[in-house]
């Protein structure tokens, strides 16, 4: 089989959460990381999530990602990117434990360079109370996702924030200037607009990657979109026109927002519906396993959306096999091998990476170590 057109090669720690030092080398197959309960399984694929932008998939702060005691950490990776090596590193120094520095072939990079480079999805325990948690865990499934195919994606969310807070502050003073509102406005407006757009865009792409999956043992999902802005948009409306609307009720919306103390429309507010197609159950009504495969089912069509459009992402799964069936442990297996991506699992025991057959890497971790098996 050939190697992925994206493929994460090398991985070298450094004082990074239970591992002191550790360098594993990859050959581009899937890898399965095997081993008992705390022996440092979910840490090779946080480290490795790290290779993206932002706090990875535990959301950690960087102040846990050092080894107990140590004043830095550090991850390196060499990434294969259709034959070619680039060298990616991050981490923080000693003298500034609070910033992520990024570095792209030994140049320092930001932190939104990592985007591009290294498309990537993730599934983890965590994720199982996504379809009943708050909407905000939502918005970040989907705006996760559409960072993938939109970078700007992440300066329009942080330009929208700022301006947000800075709005809601200025109605808290009461004496507001409203030339400044208005300029406050018209960047929310903007950059909310822009966010509405790139969810929009990212799931109708979903729903085309969805629409193309066999129905089989990960069930299809619907998904709607509820947000005024990205309802327009998804009707036609067009980018100008969202943007001159959303400027306005924002501007007579004033009062109502300050007596709120927030602002109660926007892109901030937006929830992503996903309903269980084939029983017409909105998910959160769903069963654990049926909410469970349906998650997978998504994670497997983002894949395969970004694959579509650029080099497939690495897909990192957090414990996805244990709850499976052997039958569903195979299709998962059979999936993201027709998929052609690299992808990186953990389990408790290595048979429930026996659907891979000999197309995946398995490493026994304990303690600190990974050992190749
Ligand atoms: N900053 C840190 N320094 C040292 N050890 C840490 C740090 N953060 C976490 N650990 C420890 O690392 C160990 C491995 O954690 P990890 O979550 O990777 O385990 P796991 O193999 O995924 O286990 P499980 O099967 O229970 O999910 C745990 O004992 C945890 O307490
Ligand atoms: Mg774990």
């Amino acid at each position: 089989m050939p190697a992925p057109a994206l493929s994460l090669r090398r991985l070298r720690l450094s004082d990074f959460r239970n591992y002191a030092a550790l360098d594993l080398d990859f050959d581009g197959r899937c890898v399965a990381f095997a081993g008992a309960n705390g022996a440092g399984k979910t840490n090779l694929l946080e480290a490795v999530s790290l290779l993206a932008p932002g706090r990875g998939l535990r959301r950690a702060p960087l102040a846990d990602l050092a080894r107990t005691g140590a004043p830095a950490w550090g991850v390196r990776a060499v990434l294969d990117r259709a034959g070619e090596g680039v060298e990616v590193a991050t981490g923080v120094a000693p003298e500034s434990p609070n910033s992520r520095i990024v570095r792209i072939d030994d140049a320092p990079a930001p932190q939104t360079a990592l985007g591009p480079l290294a498309p990537m999805v993730w599934l983890t325990p965590a994720q199982d109370r996504l379809f009943t948690g708050p909407p905000g865990d939502r918005r970040r499934f989907i705006d996760r996702f559409a960072l993938a195919a939109f970078p700007d994606h992440a300066t329009a969310s942080n330009r929208y924030e700022r301006a947000l807070r800075e709005r809601t502050r200025v109605l808290e003073e009461g004496r507001a200037d409203p030339a400044w509102l208005d300029g406050l406005e018209a960047e929310m407006a903007a950059r909310g607009a822009e966010i509405a757009q790139a969810r929009a865009e990212t799931v109708r792409r979903l729903e085309a990657a969805i629409a193309a999956r066999p129905e089989g043992a990960f069930p299809r999902a619907r998904l709607t979109l509820a947000g005024a802005l990205e309802q327009r948009l998804m009707e036609g409306a067009s980018l100008e026109d969202t943007e001159a609307e959303f400027r306005a009720a924002l501007a007579r919306a004033r009062p109502r927002d300050a007596a709120a103390g927030r602002a109660l429309e926007g892109p901030h507010r937006s929830d992503l519906d996903v309903v269980y197609a084939a029983k017409d159950q909105p998910a959160a009504l769903c069963s654990t396993g049926e909410q469970k495969a349906l998650l997978t089912g998504l994670v497997l069509a983002q894949a395969a959306a970004i694959s579509d459009a650029g080099p497939p992402p690495l897909v990192l799964l957090d414990e996805a096999a244990a709850h499976l069936d052997p039958d569903r442990r195979a299709a998962l297996a059979g999936e993201l091998l027709a998929l052609g991506v690299q992808a990186f699992l953990t389990g408790v025991e290595p048979r429930l990476f026996d659907g891979f057959a000999d197309a995946v890497q398995s490493f026994a971790v304990e303690a600190g170590t990974a050992t190749e098996i």
